[in-house]
């Protein structure tokens, strides 16, 4: 199973310095993966079986792109995983369907490991599954659904930081819908947390887990994969 922890703007360089250390001992018996993706300013390099990678990052070498960074810093730590299409970037940030594949491309030829993330607001939900699934595989557009360093995360956006979990009917539809589509490792995340993070394992065609809130403590992030 894979377990990815998204900080967000939330920790600093030096609790996220500490989180690792923790981490790191919690997981040197398991053969589950895991990644972190801490702030830009707490990137650090990897030092053990923890991976850890950015949020995002401007698709160049480097340049005039005031705010950004790109893969010069993330060489210095030997950063080569990257979070692309969350919907915070997509929503808050207001990054197109044509600059998210444009990002891929770029990252993608770096050979870097991307987690693509896809998910739907709730006025798509509530207008039925077929709805949902016209709106992930326009997601897509764009991007190289056969690359072979790709995780896909299924992230319904009213799911993201409510509380609120897809059930696990819905979940095991969509993921399959999603596989059909795009045969990548696929994980679940919205709102996943120690009461639900058994049934949402469970479940059909779901290889992990993306997790936000619930990462943020290391000792609760280590509840979901005790
Ligand atoms: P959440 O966030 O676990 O707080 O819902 C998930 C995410 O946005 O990746």
């Amino acid at each position: 199973m894979i377990f990815a922890a998204n900080f967000k703007t939330n920790h600093t360089r030096t609790s996220t310095k500490e989180y690792i250390l923790k981490l790191e001992n919690l997981v040197k018996n398991s053969s589950d993966e895991f990644y972190i993706f801490p702030p830009t300013s707490a990137l650090q390099s990897s030092f053990g079986k923890v991976i850890i990678g950015t949020q995002n990052a401007y698709p160049t070498k480097n340049g005039a792109f005031t705010g950004e960074i790109g893969l010069e810093q993330l060489e210095e730590f030997s950063i080569k995983t990257i979070l692309i299409g969350h919907s915070e970037r997509r929503t808050i940030l207001g990054e197109s369907q044509e600059f998210i594949a444009q990002k891929f491309d770029f990252f993608k030829n770096n050979g870097f490991k991307i987690i693509y993330c896809i998910g739907e607001p709730l006025e798509v939900r509530e207008s039925g599954e077929s709805k949902v699934i016209e709106f992930l595989a326009e997601q897509f557009n764009g991007i190289d659904i056969n690359y072979e360093n790709l995780i896909i995360a299924y992230e319904p956006i009213w799911a993201i930081g409510t509380g609120v979990s897809a059930t696990n009917i819905q979940i095991a539809s969509t993921h399959k819908a999603v596989k059909q589509i795009c045969n990548q490792p696929l994980l679940y995340g919205g709102s996943v947390n120690s009461s639900n993070i058994k049934e949402v394992l469970s479940t059909a065609n779901v290889d992990g887990v993306l997790v936000g809130s619930a990462s943020l403590e290391v000792e609760n992030f280590h509840t979901l994969f005790n």
